[in-house]
């Protein structure tokens, strides 16, 4: 007899206001998935584990929550042995009737741990704590530059293309990214300083391109773009050196703080003026590594660990 899971309410709740959680550890849990921005739904179905002839449930499990974006459902659980017990002999039977389903037996320790592996939590508890909002969560940057890619990809159509990141707060933007351009793609970076004291946002070139641009279609690969004075200097820079085009992707902008009327053919997310960090962008060399983009709190900011550090 085939056996089939029964969608429950539809649709499942999906916000704190609406679900009805049976146990606060629920609602924590989805707090924190709220926070990184990880789109859940709670109880969305039901898997029968026994039927009898007449196709009546006899048992059933309904996991507490399905993880949309990792196509996974998660049972939490509380250390009481009886109730581990018995929930693992349901997770058995579930997998074995339903073998294409994920799902996974959480215990609270653990909630950070799986968001990291999968990619979504922030590495070490410090910078979790120094963490204010997640406003890009890694789905939603991971969906965005797969969008950029295929655009960039229709737009340089039969060309091929040099990438220029300037480093370091590329870094990660330039790794996706780059695998979602289906084109022949050569990559450079370099690294450039703001002139001590100078407004103008004159640059210095610390360590140039190794590639020669003259005649090139290259595009320029940057974190942010904030005031545009940086870039500017820049482009008027690599323009001397005649390149066949000169573009800029730019995975955020702070449209809000520009000084110079710059022309930013492709950009990821537009942000509001306030100082952010992660996938790649840093507070005196910290957070670059978080999968997200996020605003930091004050304290934080205010005795970062390199007080000295030049940028
Ligand atoms: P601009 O010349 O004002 O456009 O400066 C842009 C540069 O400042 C970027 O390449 C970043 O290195 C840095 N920057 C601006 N805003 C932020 C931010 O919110 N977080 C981290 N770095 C930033
Ligand atoms: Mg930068």
């Amino acid at each position: 007899m085939s056996i089939r899971p029964l969608e429950a309410r539809s649709p499942a709740p999906s916000t704190i206001d609406d679900a009805r959680f049976a146990h606060p550890s629920e609602e924590e849990f989805a707090r924190l998935l709220d926070f990184y921005g990880v789109r859940w739904q709670y109880e969305p179905r039901t898997f029968p584990l026994r039927q009898d002839d007449d196709g009546r449930v006899l048992e059933a499990f309904s996991p507490d929550f399905y993880l949309t974006d990792l196509d996974l459902y998660i049972e939490l659980t509380t250390l009481k042995q009886g109730l581990v017990t018995e929930k693992h002999r349901k997770l058995r039977a579930l997998r074995a009737l339903y073998p294409d389903v994920q799902i996974k037996l959480l215990h609270k320790k653990d909630y950070l741990s799986l968001l990291s592996k999968y990619g979504i939590g922030a590495v070490n508890e410090q910078e979790q704590m120094a963490v204010r909002e997640v406003l890009i969560s890694a789905s939603q940057i991971e969906r965005r530059v797969g969008e950029l890619g295929a655009e960039i990809t229709r737009d340089y159509r039969g060309k091929e293309l040099l990438l220029v990141g300037v480093l370091k707060g590329v870094t990660c933007f330039m790794a996706d990214l780059m695998r979602h351009i289906a084109l022949p793609v050569s990559i450079d970076f370099m690294t450039i300083s703001s002139y001590e004291g100078d407004r103008s946002g004159a640059v210095r070139i610390e360590q140039d391109l190794t590639e020669n641009i003259a005649g090139r279609d290259m595009l320029v690969v940057e974190d942010i773009v904030d005031t545009g004075m940086t870039l500017n200097h820049l482009l008027m820079q690599l323009q001397a050196r005649q390149p066949a085009s000169l573009r800029v992707c730019t995975l955020l902008d702070k449209r809000a703080r520009r000084l110079v009327d710059l022309p930013v053919d492709y950009v990821g997310f537009q942000i509001p003026d306030e100082f952010v960090v992660g996938y790649g962008l840093d507070y005196r060399q910290r957070f670059r590594n978080l999968p997200f983009i996020a605003t930091v709190r004050a304290e934080a900011l205010a005795r970062g660990p390199r007080e000295s550090a030049a940028e």
